[in-house]
């Protein structure tokens, strides 16, 4: 696999965003810290390395859903749009999808460049007559797509059900810069995660391997590294909890006894017991995800799922 380089070192470089948003989640009552900073390169490896987890059914059902509709994506979107996959990753299920719908060109948006451009490069040799135009970026903020794809149709695919991440007001936000972004006519295929047995949701997010545990502390590793930071590794557990009432799977750091730390010069303490609340991952009942979506902008016109309901893929036109 190529590498590029380790990201900055305290003492160099800090990312401004990445140090106000621990500053201002770790100050904030209860402490809770935005879920992108978990993908630095080590964290979208782990994150990789979830996705083949027995426990964690999303990636692989949504996969086999791409796989199998193939031929129904074809005749509901048809050939000649402009695919722009939001939080692209490692674009494992893209070709899939592009088999499918034969599109005009290809806009990948990610965060994180080294596996965006790994996976485009991949991309490019899989797909060698479909431009393939990367966009390093966060989607949540104001982005500009590529001049070449002006005037084609979009589709935006928004796969993994990352739309869970957000509250529900923001992910109406995103919804609707979506559609703004995407402009008349465009389509939107988007990945939803269902509620299900809450001992199977559990298990998803707390698999037998320490996976993902390893993932949330990631965090914490990274907070050190990058802003230097001095919270003890061995001071926080990894939690995942099932809130029912916000019908959202949480993750915790919960630090293990009382802790005393820095982060780019700040004090921070926390109780025994007390958290950080890293993530949540909503999930949507098939009538819940179609509410959103119109109140995002998107009127829903089909949609597909799996035998037992896990997971659905939902096909929306521009309102
Ligand atoms: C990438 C946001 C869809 O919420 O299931 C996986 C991230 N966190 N295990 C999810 C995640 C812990 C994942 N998303």
């Amino acid at each position: 696999m190529l590498l590029t380089q380790d990201p900055p070192r305290a003492g160099h470089e800090i990312d401004p965003a990445f140090r106000r948003d621990i500053l201002d989640g770790l100050s904030h009552i209860p402490k809770a810290t935005p879920p992108l900073w978990f993908y630095d390169r080590r964290g979208s490896e782990l994150f990789e390395a979830i996705t083949d987890l027995p426990e964690y059914y999303p990636t692989r059902t949504e996969t086999a859903l791409l796989e199998r509709c193939g031929d129904e994506f074809a005749e509901a979107i048809g050939p000649g749009r402009a695919v722009i996959e939001f939080g692209a990753g490692s674009a494992r299920k893209t070709p899939h999808l592009l088999r499918a719908v034969d599109p005009a060109a290809y806009v990948p948006i990610d965060i994180s460049g080294d596996f965006l451009h790994l996976s485009s490069r991949a991309l490019s040799s899989a797909f060698p007559d479909l431009p393939v135009l990367p966009l390093v970026g966060d989607f949540h903020q104001e982005l500009t797509l590529p001049a070449a794809i002006a005037g084609q149709p979009r589709l935006g695919f928004f796969p993994g059900s990352t739309v869970g991440n957000m509250e529900p007001d923001a992910a109406v936000n995103l919804l609707r810069a979506m559609r703004r972004l995407l402009e008349d006519g465009a389509m939107l295929l988007i990945g939803m995660d269902r509620i299900k047995d809450e001992r199977r949701l559990i298990a998803a997010y707390d698999d037998a391997a320490g996976v993902t545990a390893d993932f949330n502390l990631n965090l914490v590793a990274r907070i050190n590294r990058e802003l230097d930071g001095d919270l003890p590794l061995d001071g926080f557990a990894h939690r995942a909890i099932w809130n029912d009432d916000k019908a959202r799977i949480e993750m915790h750091l919960q630090a293990v006894r009382p802790l005393h730390f820095h982060v780019a010069g700040q004090c921070f303490n926390m109780a025994a017991g007390e958290t950080i609340h890293t993530e949540s991952s909503h999930k949507y009942g098939p009538r819940d995800a179609r509410l959103l979506l119109r109140a995002g902008g998107w009127e829903p016109v089909r949609e597909w799922s799996d035998e037992e309901g896990l997971f659905s893929l939902i096909l929306a036109e521009a309102a």
